[in-house]
């Protein structure tokens, strides 16, 4: 018998049931993704909200045992390396650093990762709303990545997102059994300010 972790996430003012219930775990089946579920998670993405609807945000996908997903794979570090390639797909999260300003000059997009991160949560959310798990992870090797999926020169690479089916703890090595929880969240005191800091 597969053994989920239990959601046991309680916010401290009522929220829409998403939020606390997304969480980012290891452990992924060996379920495949289908083109429709990728291009429906794009799809999430796709729509986020950007500074003048710039959409910055570029996503590079590949599916398990492709060798797209290999290349990303290798690119990770650390325990990364240990649990992510058991995802069904790798996602490479990245943003155009610049806009065309009205004179047709390309000026920086100081809100490029602003954006980026709203359309992965949007992913990620999606993901969730397909019974999938989506875990971003920032631990990858810049030169290696940039490498593996031909990142074209001012591009920022942001994360790697593993997304698949969500599978049983007892398939983790014990290290990353033992943190295969969802965690928990600092106070809105410690990160929120009535009109100002
Ligand atoms: C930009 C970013 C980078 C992250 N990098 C990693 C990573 O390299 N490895 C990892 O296991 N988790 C990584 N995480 C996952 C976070 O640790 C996780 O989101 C956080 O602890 C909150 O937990 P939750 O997503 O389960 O709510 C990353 C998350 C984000 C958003």
């Amino acid at each position: 018998m597969t053994q989920m972790p239990t959601i046991a996430r309680q916010p401290d003012h009522p929220v829409a049931p998403q939020f606390p219930a997304r969480w980012s775990p290891r452990s992924f089946t060996d379920r495949s993704l289908t083109m429709d579920e990728i291009l429906t998670l794009l799809e999430a993405a796709r729509w986020a909200p950007s500074a003048s609807n710039h959409q910055p945000w570029r996503l590079v996908w590949a599916l398990r045992d492709e060798p797209g997903f290999t290349a990303i794979h290798a690119a990770l570090t650390g325990n990364n390396l240990t649990w992510a390639g058991k995802a069904a797909a790798l996602i490479v999260v990245a943003s155009k650093d610049t806009v065309l300003n009205r004179d047709s000059v390309e000026v920086p997009n100081r809100t490029a990762g602003f954006d980026t991160g709203a359309a992965w949560m949007s992913l990620a959310l999606q993901a969730q709303t397909m019974g999938l798990a989506a875990h971003a992870m920032g631990g990858f090797d810049q030169a290696a990545l940039a490498a593996a999926v031909a990142l074209p020169g001012g591009h920022t690479l942001h994360c790697v997102v593993a997304v698949g089916e969500q599978g049983p703890v007892t398939a983790l090595p014990e290290d990353l059994a033992a943190r295969e929880k969802p965690s928990g969240r600092k106070p809105l005191s410690e990160t929120t300010r009535h009109g100002r800091f």
